[in-house]
């Protein structure tokens, strides 16, 4: 397949000496939310670690927008336009709000920058009153909220969101997910994980299931929905093998 999104191929990775993601295949399309299933401990932060150029491939290919970003570094792989969320990422808790947004948008032309904050506060309204406060002094839900209006600063091809709602209230987590749809649209491709499956599957269109490093579902969102215990399956297949091979 070829398209102006993240393309991953045969992708692998290994943390203190074990491999916890195994030859992983993953498109994110432009315009299209993905989200990314599967149990605690699954190898999903550690793919979105690779992704991002903090982790190293064992092996395997990574293109984001036409661009072959095997290997690079974290910069090179922004330039690309694939930024990254990663799990537990927190904004810089002692600068503003409007100083964070722009430490993300330092690699910007200089006149860009009113045009980007102008996309941020619409799909944001709610920064646009704390742009002087500091990032510290914010509730967690803007915080996030913060975070995610970050990782959008520069207009990137893709996204990747790695358990933005942690800690949240499902109130705040129903107010700053719904804002993805609106991403989307605007043609930026999402990679979701979260850990509210529920609304996840309700954003995304396709999901994919990832038990012990291993891709074990590829299906659409709807069929999903309509048969909740596919992914249910999925997660006792990946078990099921792993007493196999033990
Ligand atoms: N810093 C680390 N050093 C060594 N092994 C690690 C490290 N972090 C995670 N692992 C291991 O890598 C495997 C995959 O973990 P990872 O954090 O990628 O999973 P995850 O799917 O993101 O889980 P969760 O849903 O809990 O966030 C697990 O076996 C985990 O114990
Ligand atoms: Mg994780």
């Amino acid at each position: 397949m070829s398209h102006e999104g993240l393309i991953v191929r045969g992708l692998s990775v290994a943390r203190a000496g074990r491999e916890v993601v195994r030859a992983v295949d993953l498109d994110v399309l432009p315009g299209r939310i993905t989200a990314l299933l599967g149990p605690n401990g699954a190898g999903k932060s550690s793919l979105v670690l690779a992704l991002a150029g903090v982790l190293p491939l064992l092996a395997g290919t990574v293109q984001c927008g036409g661009t072959d970003i095997t290997g690079r570094r974290p910069e090179s792989v922004r330039r690309s336009g694939l930024a990254i969320a990663p799990e537990g990422h927190r904004v810089l808790a002692e600068l503003t709000v409007s100083d964070n947004l722009r430490v993300a948008a330092s690699s910007l032309p200089r006149g860009k920058w009113n045009e980007e904050r102008d996309r941020i506060f619409s799909w944001f309204p709610e920064l646009t009153g704390l742009m002087n406060q500091q990032a510290g002094s914010l509730s967690g839900g803007q915080q996030q909220m913060l975070a995610l209006a970050q990782t959008l600063v520069g207009t990137p091809r893709v996204i990747v969101i790695d358990e933005l709602s942690l800690g949240l209230a499902p109130i705040v987590v129903s107010r700053l997910l719904p804002t993805l749809k609106d991403v989307a649209a605007s043609g930026i491709g999402i990679l979701l994980i979260e850990q509210f499956t529920t609304v996840a599957l309700d954003l995304a269109q396709d999901a994919l299931v990832m038990v012990r490093g291993v891709i074990r579902l590829r299906e659409t969102t709807e069929v999903l929905q309509a048969d909740p215990s596919l992914i249910q399956v999925a997660y006792h297949l990946g078990s099921g093998e792993t007493k196999l091979r033990n």
